[in-house]
């Protein structure tokens, strides 16, 4: 299940060679990329734009930026957004901007991207420092002892492989207390976790505004960036800053200088993801939430442990035995499953296993496959048992 050929789609179902799988490794959580009213605005765009803007944003921008840039500021409630085509483009050249030569302390479990942004950052004079995954202890001792002028905390929103949301409150106070700002990417929780509301559908919040406004907390020191392409299903991304923050980067920033644009059509399936988001965005969320539901349950069920607690779209099933891994990875394909594995060394030992992605279009079929396909798989190998995860630090230890 790895560098696969996909050679037709029907919905969320995939055909490789001739074989027919239901796929839960697609990030289109909210299923825009096969929403027809989404689809079909599409060709207006291009008749008007043409398919490729090809300057650089520094060059000139089709006025399609502003309205998308715009549209979620409002939707974030954030001083001011700019858009660039990826995330791993956004941390490569602003993680460096914001170090400044200072300090980074980066979550031990932030996302390679991360890292490499972080990294980048160290050659340019930075120092890096990683953190305890979800132990705010740690990271305050790392403050407490660091000297220099700027700190920079990076860590992921809706993590990638647990599903969990990082506890945003205790970090932001942690970045006010030790005068430093707080990097998040929430690349998996914008689109799908949005402001708490006494009359939200479900427990994960209203208009899917990311993890800031999930937790009511303010962007004062906080940084976030997100990707458009794996909620909203389009080729960009985008960094909430203040005004000034954005004005300094349009200079040095290089993908704002040098980087291609997005495509035409990437824009214009922003501009009416967000319509659809406005439209009907909560009751997809509520969709999402019930199917993904339905796993957690089958899991719980079955005795077997996930990392996930939050109830969040991204389920992550370890392994009793990593060396199973190859073997897990036929029985689920054969079944005509596909999951993204989850092998050693991408993640540590202990999690070796596979990750299970819920989106709006995968129909009730096809996550009734699955729970079939679960608990068969949990009668022919072992899974990890089921755990009380109590505290992050009872996490680690169980770790
Ligand atoms: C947490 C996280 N950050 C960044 C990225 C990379 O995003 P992009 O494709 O926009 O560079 C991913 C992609 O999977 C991700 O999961």
């Amino acid at each position: 299940m790895t560098d696969a050929v996909v050679d037709e789609i029907d919905g969320r179902m995939i055909r490789i060679g001739d074989r027919w799988l239901a796929d839960f490794a697609s990030c289109n959580y909210l299923g825009l990329d096969l929403d027809r009213s989404v689809i079909e605005a599409v060709p207006a765009f291009l008749d008007r734009w043409g398919t490729h803007p090809s300057w650089s944003r520094l060059l000139g921008s089709p006025v399609l930026y502003e309205q998308i840039e715009q549209g979620l500021t409002e939707l974030l409630g954030c001083e001011d957004v700019l858009v660039l085509p990826t995330i791993t483009l956004i941390h490569l050249s602003v993680i460096p901007i914001l170090a400044a030569g200072g300090t980074v302390f980066v979550d031990r479990r932030a996302h390679k991207t991360i890292y490499e942004g972080a990294q980048f950052a160290a050659v340019r004079g930075a120092t890096m420092k990683r953190f305890q995954h979800e132990d705010t202890d740690d990271l305050e001792r790392l403050l407490r002892e660091d000297r220099s002028a700027t700190r920079l905390i990076c860590i992921d929103g809706v993590n990638s492989m647990t599903g969990n949301a990082p506890d945003l409150p205790a970090l932001h106070e942690l970045a006010r207390r030790y005068d430093a700002v707080l990097y998040v990417d929430d690349a998996h929780g914008f689109g799908v976790i949005g402001e708490r509301d006494p009359d939200e559908l479900r427990p994960c919040g209203l208009r899917g505004n990311g993890v800031v406004r999930y937790f009511g907390e303010d962007y004062e020191r906080i940084v976030l960036v997100a990707g458009l392409s794996k909620a909203y299903s389009s080729l960009a991304a985008f960094i909430a800053c203040p005004p000034e923050l954005k004005q300094l980067l349009k200079t040095a920033a290089p993908p704002y200088l040098y980087s291609g644009p997005s495509p035409v059509a990437s824009l214009a399936t922003v501009i009416a993801g967000l319509e659809v988001n406005e439209d009907r965005g909560d009751e997809i969320r509520a969709d999402v939430w019930d199917k993904t539901d339905r796993v957690l349950r089958c899991l719980e069920r079955l005795g077997a442990h996930t990392p996930n607690r939050s109830g969040f779209p991204i389920i992550e099933v370890p392994l009793a035995r990593g060396e199973d891994i190859d073997a897990v990875g036929r029985f689920l394909f054969e079944r005509g499953i596909y999951v993204t594995l989850a092998a050693y060394p991408l993640v540590p030992r202990d999690e070796v296993g596979f990750r299970i992605q819920v989106t709006a279009a995968n129909t009730m079929a096809e996550i009734e496959q699955l729970v079939d396909v679960l608990g068969e798989l949990a009668n022919t190998f072992d899974l990890q048992p089921t755990r009380r995860l109590q505290t992050p630090a009872d996490a680690e230890v169980a770790a």
